[in-house]
């Protein structure tokens, strides 16, 4: 029996090539592993009404960890347009599959770390090194949305006085969507970001909110954070806006260290972020909870690009590093990043963000051959 039994979600779009070349570079890790293969992604959605089926999920419980490719996820409307027409009246509604088993799994931490490779032409800066926790649970994700308003919703509400000039906005003129925040998650991520700065030996930790106008959701998470940042003598409690943290992060980011926000503002600020250190191509994603993990790209589908292994790998061969140190594998995560490094650096094979014209594979290969 091997050690660890791996779950592998292709998904769909560029997610399958990805994949491929993530597999690539743990074959030659020799990881003593098993790898099952699990159905998931837009194909299932049109035929079946479920983008995630539950015989996925079941098979998930029975594995360690997964590694996730990419999924297509397109608004309410036009996802009900490609359902096969059978189902179309079913009642089935798409919900993006990476959010439910980020919420499934209880994968409350989203670890992104952006980090400026040496060497990479496409990073803002060479110092930039920087880690988003991002809350991956609830908050404007918790899904808590409504359209048409339910009178049984707008009565409720109307005890809040603002709520008054949209009493008599007609039922299907106006829609609702919620930003739902617990004690129980922001004090988790809150710890997870101080307990990483803590022992990372980084000197901030910044909270991204908007406590001067949501001020009960943003003033919660920041007071909850304040108090926390007691227990961190050696940790400074930065905060900043999410408005202006996206200009700071242009500005300066070299001074940032941890970063850390409910689900929407790490989302946004995850891909500004991204940017940084040479786009999406490089950034790498974590969702971890207590029990389990799912290690992906962050970046999407990019249908257009389905099996013309275009697109850089090494966001995804990053996220199998992550995962590598996740299972405990310290000397094998540590030598799969330094072969990405010292490929960045030798700067030989370079997908077309790079300008080069190597393959999706290409680049794994190179990266299989330091290892
Ligand atoms: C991400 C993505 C997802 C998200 C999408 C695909 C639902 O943008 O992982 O950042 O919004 O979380
Ligand atoms: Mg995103």
């Amino acid at each position: 029996m091997s050690r660890y039994r791996i779950a592998v979600l292709p998904g769909d779009g560029v997610g399958r090539d990805v994949i491929e070349a993530a597999m690539i570079v743990l074959e030659k890790i020799h990881l003593d592993a098993e790898y099952v293969e699990g159905e998931i992604g837009w194909d299932f959605w049109c035929e079946e009404g479920d983008a995630l089926p539950e015989r996925t999920i079941e098979m998930l419980k029975e594995t360690d960890v997964c590694l996730f490719g990419a999924i297509t996820s397109k608004p309410k409307e036009d996802a009900l347009r490609e359902l096969r027409p059978e189902l179309r009246d079913k009642g089935c509604s798409y919900y993006s599959p990476i959010v439910r088993l980020r919420q499934e799994f209880d994968l409350y931490t989203n670890l992104r770390p952006c980090k400026a490779y040496p060497g990479n032409p496409l990073n803002y800066r060479d110092d930039i090194d920087l880690v988003i926790f991002r809350e991956n649970t609830e908050g404007m994700y918790a899904g808590v949305e409504f359209y048409p308003l339910p009178e049984e919703v707008r009565r409720a509400l109307l005890i809040h006085p603002k709520m008054k000039k949209f009493q008599d906005v007609p039922a299907d003129e106006i829609s609702l969507s919620t930003r739902i925040m617990t004690k129980k998650a922001c004090t988790r991520i809150l710890r997870r970001a101080f307990e990483y700065a803590k022992k990372e030996k980084r000197k901030s930790v910044t909270i991204v909110e908007k406590p001067n106008v949501l001020r009960e959701t943003g003033g919660f998470i920041l007071d909850i954070a304040r108090k926390m940042s007691r227990e961190y003598p050696d940790v400074e409690l930065w905060e900043a806006n999410v408005d202006a943290m996206a200009m700071w992060l242009i500005k300066n980011p070299q001074d940032y260290g941890v970063l850390v926000a409910e689900n929407l503002f790490g989302d946004i600020i995850s891909d500004l972020s991204a940017q940084l250190v040479g786009g999406l191509g490089f950034a790498c994603s974590g969702n971890i909870g207590d029990e389990y993990a799912v290690f992906e790209p962050t970046h999407g589908s990019a249908p257009k690009y389905t099996g013309m292994y275009r697109v850089n790998p090494t966001a995804m061969l990053l996220a199998t590093k992550m995962m590598l140190e996740w299972l405990g594998e310290g000397e094998a995560a540590e030598s799969l990043e330094r072969a990405i490094a010292t490929v960045i650096k030798e700067g030989k094979v370079g997908t077309y963000d790079l300008k080069g014209r190597s393959s999706t594979l290409d680049i794994a290969r190179a990266v299989a051959e330091f290892i």
